[in-house]
């Protein structure tokens, strides 16, 4: 009996190759999984297509629910962003898409793993990586990794077994998307002086486009996590989607930023995301009116650190682990609600509150009421200013 094999499969030319690949060149019987991670696609297509081009079995799994609280919503509390700008998307999914796989893996039975990523990119680490950390014993295969061919000879190939090839024409560009956010790589983005053009942009509207008026709105959070907008209580997924169509209309969250990859190159890339920018903006203008300062100032290293880890796939790691509890522990009070402005591209927090808010009128106003003793700064001062006084009177340099 043949060996069985569970391939991530997009529907797309390359892991459809993969399928018959696969087969012709290791003889494995391919389990196709496509996983929905808020990705919008037609997924009943897809599962069929699986099928049509030679796999065993095909498996189309709803993953939104989980990612939004285990992966998106973590990732939230701790304000991530790689390198100050990326929402970590793609990086997020990938280890759930791991996960998933070899939850499938084990229960067919497989003795093997396939993913249709390159040997340039971040995503071959992540799953690879995610894959032996939850299941060292099995085999990992990349036939875009492997095989080397060009996309004329996938062409070919796929003409040679009757694989369909996509109806709709190649975008110049290469995309990646769930619900925090869309990536577009490649084409004339690839020069990084080169401006954006319109038709990279997809999600958010070009602000030639985009409502004169403001549009304002409120966004509710319990211990960190979003749960209402505008009054509304809502589940993670919905109100993600419903964030991102709203930022998106008003031209919200368009990214353009070259970044280091893990394996040595700087890309260019740009990014789409309403929702993450919305979101992170809010719940970070919270977290300055109900944590301490130095819990704030140490977050942003934590922060800082865990972004980091996500971005180089070490998701299932003790030490994410424990950033992530840290972060968790920090969110008890980060409940209230934040007001932003969304107009023309930008999005701005103009007001938020909280019943646990730390924010004194009394000690912050220079008006009528004020309570702060100014003649306690005298002495705070001097002993404040001791060391770097005498540092200057003894090591002062000409
Ligand atoms: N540069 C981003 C990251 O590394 C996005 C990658 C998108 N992946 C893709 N296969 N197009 O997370």
């Amino acid at each position: 009996m043949a060996e069985k094999l569970v391939l991530a499969y997009s529907g797309g030319l390359d892991t459809s190759v993969a399928v018959r690949w696969l087969h012709e060149k290791y003889g494995y019987d391919v389990i196709a999984v496509t996983i929905d991670v808020g990705n919008e696609k037609d997924f009943t297509f897809i599962k069929d297509k699986a099928i049509k081009v030679g796999a065993l079995t095909s498996l189309v799994i709803d993953a939104r629910e989980e990612f939004v609280n285990d992966y998106i919503f973590p990732a939230l509390k701790a304000n991530a962003l790689y390198e100050e700008h990326y929402p970590l998307a793609t990086a997020l999914a990938r280890p759930l898409i791991a996960k998933i796989l070899v939850d499938v893996a084990r229960a067919e039975g497989a003795q093997a793993i396939a993913h249709g990523c390159t040997g340039k990119g971040n995503d071959q680490v992540r799953f690879d990586v995610g894959i032996n950390s939850l299941a060292p014993d099995l085999k990992i295969v990349a036939p875009a990794r492997e095989w080397g061919m060009t996309r004329e000879e996938l062409i070919q190939y796929a003409g040679k077994y009757g694989i369909p090839l996509p109806i709709t024409s190649k975008s110049p560009y290469s995309i990646d998307e769930n619900l925090w956010g869309k990536s577009t790589e490649c084409g004339v983005l690839e020069d990084p002086w080169n401006e954006p053009p319109e038709d990279a942009y997809v999600w958010a509207k070009s602000v030639k486009d985009t409502p004169e008026e403001a549009e304002y709105v409120e966004i509710g959070f319990e211990k960190g996590l979003p749960v209402s907008v505008n009054g509304n209580k809502m589940d993670g997924i919905s109100l993600i989607k419903f964030l991102n169509e709203l930022g998106g209309n008003h031209g919200v969250g368009r990214i353009d930023m070259v970044e280091n990859r893990l394996v040595g190159i700087k890309s260019r890339e740009t990014y789409e995301a309403p929702a993450a920018t919305v979101l992170l903006a809010a719940h970070q203008s919270l977290e300055t009116l109900t944590l301490s300062k130095i819990q704030y100032r140490f977050k942003q290293k934590v922060s800082h650190e865990l972004s980091n880890l996500i971005y180089e796939g070490l998701w299932f790691t003790a030490h994410r682990e424990d950033l992530c509890a840290y972060i968790n522990s920090t969110q008890r009070f980060v409940t209230g609600d934040v007001r932003l402005k969304l107009h023309k591209g930008n999005c701005t927090v103009v007001g938020r509150k909280s019943p646990y808010s730390l924010y004194s009128h009394g000690l912050a106003t220079y008006a009528e009421g004020d309570q702060f003793d100014q003649s306690a700064a005298v002495g705070f001062i001097k002993l404040w200013g001791l060391p770097a006084k005498i540092q200057g009177q003894i090591q002062k340099e000409k």
